[in-house]
């Protein structure tokens, strides 16, 4: 079985942030989505991975995944306008081949990773199979229809949905789906839609089996989900303890990698903080990752993200639910509690 992840999209609902990277390369626990999807494609024994790219950012994509993941190689497709799901596996489709493959959204995170999918789909022998997740809101997803346990079909984001089961954005097929794609009409939004090439599997008497999540599943398509995906995540992590840490106190489940220094600091885990960066006389607390060579100064922070290269310091009032981009500094008297996003390079400060 074939990989591909799609890693295009304009991420619109992300700016300013995807002003300048894709959204997939947006960090959570140290690491872009995009990486931890590879981490799991690899774990399910996948050995060719396509990834498909906009013309914008495919290059700081590539530049981020390189030719190979451990023992997977990589390759590399462009689409040149964003018209759908079924779209982009058309476009793929002449690396694909006819091998069976695994479609992953390249900003969904799944607990545990999809090794037990795969293996499912491949002891069952089975010609396509779709996950399912129990959402609160099913009007903003691709959404299933049952007859008892039966699936009977799936709509795109319906006004009012037929139940509150979610299509998670990871599929496998085999070849059966390539023919359905050829013949299909673009939706109302002018897209084609994944969904209604999984719908016309269904009219064509294929098979399309299921299985139920059974952990948590984010689409990261806001900035709150980005702050959810990176919390959740960090509820797996092993405590390991690489930097120097001295004075104070660290609590629960913390990476403090390589070069990092704590100092005289309040860790209440679960907490990431990356490479060479260094915390003093500062209170983190749990849903936090902080990126590399950053520098935390007297800073009260809690389920935020903090990506590379920022300068947070004396900021009075605490933050909380903060998406920082690369390179920020964040300063002074700010007296109100902050709850922002902030695109790279940006400079929040108030003078003394
Ligand atoms: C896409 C699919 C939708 C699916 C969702 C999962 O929606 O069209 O069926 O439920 O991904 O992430 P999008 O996030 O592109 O709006």
């Amino acid at each position: 079985m074939k990989g591909l992840i799609l890693s295009g999209g304009s991420g619109t609902r992300l700016r300013p942030l995807t002003h300048t990277r894709a959204k997939q390369l947006l960090p959570i626990v140290g690491a872009p989505i995009l990486h931890h999807i590879l981490d799991s494609l690899e774990v399910a024994g996948i050995r060719e991975t396509v990834i498909l790219i906009s013309p914008e950012t495919g290059d700081l994509v590539r530049e981020s995944c390189g030719s190979s993941w451990g023992s997977m190689n990589l390759e590399y497709v462009v689409q040149d306008q964003p018209l759908g799901l079924a779209h982009a596996v058309a476009t793929a489709r002449p690396l694909l081949g006819d091998d069976p493959f695994l479609l992953f959204l390249g900003d969904n995170v799944l607990k545990g990773g999809i090794k037990k999918y795969a293996d499912e789909f491949h002891s069952k022998n089975m010609e396509s199979m779709v996950l399912l997740s129990k959402v609160d809101k099913p009007q903003q997803f691709g959404v299933a229809i049952f007859e008892g346990e039966k699936l009977v079909g799936m709509i795109e984001k319906p006004k009012n949905p037929p139940s509150d089961l979610a299509l998670v954005g990871i599929y496998f097929f085999n070849n059966k789906i390539h023919k359905i794609i050829e013949n299909l009409k673009p939706s109302n939004r002018g897209e084609y839609e994944i969904t209604d090439a999984i719908q016309g599997l269904i009219d064509d008497s294929v098979k399309v089996h299921h299985m139920r999540v059974d952990g948590w599943w984010k689409d990261t398509g806001l900035p709150e989900d980005l702050i959810e995906a990176n919390k959740l995540l960090l509820e797996d992590v092993q405590t390991k303890v690489d930097g120097v840490v001295s004075g104070g106190r660290i609590t629960g489940k913390v990476i403090v990698e390589k070069g990092a220094k704590i100092e005289n600091s309040y860790i209440e885990g679960p907490v990431y903080i990356g490479k060479n960066s260094i915390v003093k006389n500062s209170n983190i607390s749990a849903g936090t990752s902080i990126g590399k060579n950053c520098r935390i100064n007297t800073v009260d922070i809690g389920n935020s993200i903090i990506m590379d290269n920022c300068i947070l310091s004396a900021v009075s009032y605490p933050m909380s639910n903060c998406l920082i981009g690369e390179g920020c500094t964040v300063k002074g008297n700010i007296d109100t509690r902050l709850n922002v996003v902030l695109g790279d390079r940006s400079v929040l400060e108030v003078p003394d």
